[in-house]
Parts: C-alpha cells; sequence; structure tokens
C-alpha cells in the first residue's frame, strides 16, 4: 500500500486527506457547478465527515491505495479542492486513477494543473507505470490538466466519459 505523504508546490500545499477537512472542504466545494460533468452533488458537512473515513481507511483490497489530498492555497491559508490517486497493480505493473477538484471561487488559476502535476511527479517516483483519467468530452478545463500531465485522449469509453492515459517508459518491476 503506498502512503500519500504532505506534497508542495509554489503556491500549495497537499496535505493528506483527513476528516478533520471536510467542514471546510465542504464549504469550498458547496457550488452544485463542480458536478456538471461529474455528477451528484455538494456533501454536506455531515456527508464529507462520512466520506473522509471511509477514504481515510483505505481500500478493503491490501494491492489498492487511495491516495487523497486536500489542496490548501498557502497564501489564503485555506483548502481550496482536493486531488486523488487511485493506484491498483495492472499485469503486474503499477495504474493510477487520478482526479482533481477546485472550489469555484479558485478556479482559474492555474490551481489544479499546478496541484495534478506535483500529484503526478510524486506518482512517477513509485513508479507508476499508467496514469489514467476519465473525463467529459465536453469538459475543457479538465482536458487541458490532462494534457499538461502528459496524458492524451484513447478511443476508450466509460459512463459517458473519454479514458485519458499516459504510459511511462519505466520497466515493469522484475
Ligand atoms: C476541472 C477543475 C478542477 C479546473 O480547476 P482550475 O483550478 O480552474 O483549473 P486551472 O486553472 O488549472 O485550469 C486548467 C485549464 O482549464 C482551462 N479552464 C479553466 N476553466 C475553464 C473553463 N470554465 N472553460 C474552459 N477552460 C477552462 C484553463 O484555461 C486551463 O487551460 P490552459 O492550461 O490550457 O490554459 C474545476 O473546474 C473543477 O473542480 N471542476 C469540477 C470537478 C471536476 O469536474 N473534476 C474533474 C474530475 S477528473
Amino acid at each position: 500500500m503506498i502512503n500519500p505523504p504532505v506534497l508542495g508546490t509554489e503556491r500549495l500545499e497537499l496535505l493528506p486527506l483527513l476528516v478533520e477537512h471536510a467542514d471546510e472542504m465542504a464549504a469550498a466545494l458547496s457550488d452544485p457547478a463542480l458536478h456538471t460533468f461529474v455528477g451528484g452533488s455538494p456533501g454536506t458537512p455531515r456527508e464529507l465527515r462520512a466520506r473522509y473515513q471511509r477514504m481515510v481507511a483505505g481500500s478493503p483490497d491490501p494491492g489498492v491505495s487511495w491516495c487523497n489530498w486536500a489542496v490548501r492555497l498557502r497564501e489564503e491559508s485555506r483548502l481550496v479542492g482536493t486531488v486523488q490517486a487511485t493506484v491498483v497493480p495492472s499485469s503486474g505493473r503499477l495504474e493510477a486513477e487520478i482526479a482533481w477538484v477546485v472550489g469555484t471561487p479558485w478556479q482559474g488559476r492555474g490551481i489544479a494543473t499546478e496541484a495534478a502535476l506535483a500529484l503526478v511527479a510524486w506518482l512517477e517516483q513509485h513508479p507508476v507505470h499508467t496514469l489514467v483519467a476519465h473525463i467529459h468530452p465536453d469538459h475543457r478545463a479538465s482536458a487541458s490538466i490532462a494534457s499538461a500531465c502528459g496524458l492524451v485522449p484513447t478511443g476508450r469509453w466509460h459512463d459517458g466519459e473519454v479514458r485519458w492515459q499516459r504510459d511511462t517508459v519505466a520497466p515493469p518491476p522484475p
């Protein structure tokens, strides 16, 4: 199992997700528009506490790592979003499905891209061999973030979303 560490960038701290982040995150992510492409609706503080409890407990499958971070904007000392990676073994290699959310007031400032690049750099160290993101075909912002991380769209679809993928050149483990 891979445990997420604290990751830092110029403007951001990526903090391993805690149940204690739920109340602040519920406020930061309260805009229903955040769910336009991914479905669902904003969680209440109570719902997020329960969800984060499950996330922090980790996958019941010991081979699978649920890595979740709260993204903190240094200059405002506030939590503004999340990034996540679900790392699974696949044909003797590691594959990570990645995703991101940034609260509406903080969007359009490159925060999701900066956080996603830090996440990907960390995943490369493990090494994760395949990065995957599922993105709605009309979701231009997420497509830009995936591109910045080196992923490209494949012809594969899942639940109305396109599978984006990046295969690294790292050799498989012996
Ligand atoms: C997707 C999301 C994380 C982007 O957050 P953000 O911090 O605004 O993203 P960035 O500022 O890093 O911008 C990323 C790219 O999207 C573009 N972008 C941002 N908002 C956009 C918009 N409304 N329409 C089109 N492009 C947009 C930016 O120009 C940038 O592209 P560029 O690097 O080519 O200029 C945010 O909109 C969000 O949380 N959406 C809801 C959750 C979601 O759908 N997550 C995706 C799950 S995979």
